[in-house]
């Protein structure tokens, strides 16, 4: 079965073929970074109509260049969660598109898409496995023993882990997304010159709190100016590398709880700040020491993309679920209400 896959949750276009014999045939993305970075954030209505613009050129090309118009079998679209707008323009293309085709459609939660994109890689990660989703919107903690088998462990009681990266990019005036150039100034910064908190790592559970980070950073920078001016570059890339070491200790901290409290000794990244590469040097080291691996995706499969949902829409479509005609989207969509597949 060859499934297209159509992702526009958000701020990326992302459109893709898998086989489900011969793997992933093609993907192509377009990116509306440059139409919000001077917003400083995602612009709904402006997402809604640039994938307008984009989808059916973006999936004319990639047809173009795999050849396939004639044997795709299903399409696959992100329903939710995300911006309604922006996902109305997936939904309604890819529900006319399997229409016109005469062939099935499946509606795909996008962070189900995410959990399962470490999936693709060469070696894939066996089930059960313990997944950290962590993204723009979402950082959980979630049990999988197969596909829609989840059991969510933990999650942010405020900021997901990639808002509070953004939105402490924004205090040091880097463009949006923030996480990338956070990541890029922490490596020339000073290991220790500024301690920031691993908030909720003194107690007990699996919840994330990461509201007090942002505020930490916003004193950090007001303290510095009052005493010594607008922080310089030097001064920003240590901040940034406080920053993005308090983050990632702080996940691998739950990581670790996580695999202790399950038994398992799998663990997957998925979500943008998964391409993070501090966080994935550091679990490897907290992991091998308890016997245990993570997982993750190539980077371009991290963050936004139209291949997840190809290969999430085609693990459903396998096991016989397709939607009606109707074009429903889910702004909010837990995704533990998300049934096992059968057999799964
Ligand atoms: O999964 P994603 O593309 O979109 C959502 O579903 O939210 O994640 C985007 C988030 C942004 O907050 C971005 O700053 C963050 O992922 N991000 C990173 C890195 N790359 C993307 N955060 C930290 N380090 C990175 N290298
Ligand atoms: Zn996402």
């Amino acid at each position: 079965m060859r499934v297209l896959g159509i992702e526009t949750s958000c701020d990326e276009t992302g459109v893709a073929i898998y086989d489900g014999d011969a793997g992933l045939l093609g993907h192509e993305l377009y990116s509306q970074i440059a139409v919000h970075s001077e917003y400083g954030g995602v612009v709904p209505e402006l997402a809604s109509r640039d994938h307008v613009r984009k989808l059916i050129p973006l999936i004319d090309k990639l047809i173009k260049s795999t050849q396939s118009i004639s044997a795709i079998d299903a399409v696959a679209f992100t329903s939710g969660p995300g911006l309604i707008g922006a996902l109305l323009v997936g939904a309604c293309v890819g529900r006319a598109l399997a229409y016109a085709w005469k062939c099935p459609a499946i509606g795909v939660h996008h962070m189900e898409g995410h959990l399962l994109a470490p999936l693709l890689e060469p070696e894939p990660p066996e089930f059960p496995f313990v997944a950290l989703l962590v993204s723009g919107g979402h950082t959980q903690l979630v049990k999988v023993d197969g596909i829609g088998h989840y059991t969510l462990l933990g999650e942010s009681l405020d900021d997901a882990a990639g808002e509070a990266f953004d939105k402490a990019a924004k205090m040091m005036d880097l463009d949006y997304p923030g996480g990338p150039h956070i990541a890029k100034l922490a490596e020339k910064g000073t290991p220790g010159r500024f301690q920031f908190p691993r908030p909720m790592t003194d107690r007990p559970g699996l919840d994330f709190s990461f509201s007090g980070l942002k505020t930490f950073t916003l004193n950090t920078i007001s303290e510095h100016a009052q005493e010594n001016g607008l922080p310089d570059d030097q001064c920003c890339a240590d901040i940034a590398h406080a920053f993005q070491e308090a983050v990632v200790d702080t996940l691998v901290i739950k990581c670790r709880r996580a695999l202790q409290q399950t038994g398992y000794k799998t663990l997957i990244i998925a979500g943008g700040v998964s391409a993070n590469k501090r966080l994935r040097e550091k679990l490897e080291t907290a992991l091998q020491k308890i016997q245990s691996e993570v997982f993750y995706a190539r980077p371009e499969f991290c963050t936004d993309n139209g291949a997840m949902i190809a290969f999430a829409g085609y693990q459903r479509l396998k096991a016989g679920e397709a939607d009606d005609l109707s074009v429903i989207v889910r702004p909010r969509w837990p995704m533990e209400s998300l049934e096992p597949i059968v057999g799964g």
